[in-house]
């Protein structure tokens, strides 16, 4: 079967790396892929984005899947293009894609469906936000319904801070039209944790609970990013949570959708937060992870097609996934200046130096003649594997050490 990946990120060379092993894959093509993904067996780049160019590819070449990294297109409705001329893909349609396109959407979802998550108001009103703001306990959160790329959620100490954030997202419009709506939702303490699944709309698949570490800075400073390192298994995340987590989250969840008739082939990526009062739903995510999905594929065993391919045939329930037993640890290597400006074009050196010891992803990172260039803010991932966490993280670092560009930036204390 052929397979077409969109995306070209790391966690798209995670997925093309993970397929590339399957013999019963052909050719893999991955738009608009990266510097690293080519490398792999039967795998090419394609320079293609749009919905459309997509469709007429996948049409063309006869692809048997098509699977999709970002959420970009899902929310554009790319599965439901795919599916109005039979074409097999993996996603949520347009719909189901709102549970991450609109936070308004999402929450009012959950609220329906008994998902736990911290209490909340949505607004499309200024005046009706500024009133809701001056009477509110602090701190709290104030959200951008649309997609913000990670970025429109301002968590506000006081009147002063809440009205400024107001004034940013629906005034100013900082984040265009995805701050047309707002939620306002009470601050929670406590941990996070991401939980990554597979859904064919009866049963919900979990994988193992990674943790993110979403600051550029060490020590958890510093602007949020896309993300700058993973641990999985999740050092903090218990056998008890895991119930708590099935039961007032995956449970509802499931029920929900299809109570609203919404049932998808694709993936739920569950962004949680953990506290003495249990775990919280902050937001559901419909498709994979990015880093997480760099630590995770390392660690399963069994094929990536076998859950994907029951998701889309509606026989989940017959798929156990077969974990190592071991720990992963992923870290970033940006380019100096993340999230905020950042060159490109420079040279990496000794990435297969790391490789020595180490899965490395890349993802900013385009050929050139022999070369390998910065081509983006994240620019590759080093996932080590040990028997410990501790082993996991000696490797990642070892290996990502070795690396060189101008200007390489990661944090030191990835699962520390
Ligand atoms: P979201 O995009 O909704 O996951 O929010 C991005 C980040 O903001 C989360 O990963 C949390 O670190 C933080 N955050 C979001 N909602 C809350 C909340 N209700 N309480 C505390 N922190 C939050
Ligand atoms: N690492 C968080 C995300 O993929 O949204």
């Amino acid at each position: 079967m052929h397979v077409l990946i969109i995306g070209g990120g790391g966690r798209e060379h995670a997925i093309a790396w993970k397929l590339s092993q399957d013999p019963r894959i052909g050719t893999i093509y991955v738009a608009p892929g990266n510097g690293g993904i080519d490398e792999l067996e039967r795998t090419e780049n394609i320079a293609l984005t749009g919905v459309d160019e997509l469709f007429e590819f996948a049409k063309d070449r006869d692809i048997d899947l098509t699977f999709v990294g970002s959420e970009a297109l899902l929310v554009e409705g790319i599965v439901d293009r795919f599916q109005s001329a039979g074409l097999t893909i993996f996603g949520p349609d347009q719909q189901a894609a709102q549970l991450e396109g609109s936070k308004a959407y999402a929450k009012s979802f959950m609220k329906k469906y008994g998902v736990k998550t911290a209490a909340y108001e949505r607004f499309i009103n200024l005046d009706a936000a500024k009133e809701y703001v001056a009477n509110a306990d602090y701190p709290l959160v104030i959200k951008a319904s649309g997609l913000a790329a990670g970025k429109g959620v301002i968590i506000c100490q006081n009147q002063d801070e809440a009205e400024t954030a107001l004034h940013e997202m629906m005034v100013d419009k900082r984040f265009g039209e995805a701050g047309e709506e707002i939620v306002i939702e009470a601050f929670l303490t406590g941990f996070e944790a991401s939980i990554l699944s597979f859904t064919d709309g009866k049963t919900i698949l979990t994988m193992p609970a990674a943790k993110d570490h979403k600051t550029i800075g060490e020590g958890n400073t510093g602007e949020n990013t896309g993300g700058m390192g993973v641990v999985c298994p999740h050092p903090a995340f218990s056998a008890e949570h895991e119930a708590a987590f099935q039961q007032d989250i995956v449970a509802p969840t499931l029920a929900g959708l299809q109570a609203e008739g919404m049932a998808f082939a694709g993936v739920i990526f569950f962004g949680l937060m953990i506290n003495d009062d249990g775990v919280f739903l902050l937001e559901y995510n419909m498709r994979m992870g990015d880093p997480e999905t760099q630590a995770i594929l390392p660690l399963l065993r069994s094929p990536l097609l076998d859950p994907v391919m029951a998701a889309i045939e509606q026989r989940l329930d017959e798929i156990t996934l077969d974990w190592r037993d071991k720990h992963a640890v992923c870290v970033v290597a940006a380019a100096e200046g993340y999230p905020g400006d950042y060159q490109t074009g420079e040279t990496i050196e000794y990435i297969e130096q790391a490789r020595f010891f180490s899965q490395v992803f890349l993802a900013g990172v385009k050929h050139h003649n022999d070369e390998y260039l910065t081509n983006g803010g994240r620019v590759l991932n080093v996932v080590g594997l040990g028997d410990s966490l501790e082993q996991a993280r000696s490797t990642a670092y070892s290996s990502i050490d070795k690396i060189a560009f101008k200007g390489i930036t990661y944090r030191r204390d990835i699962g520390e």
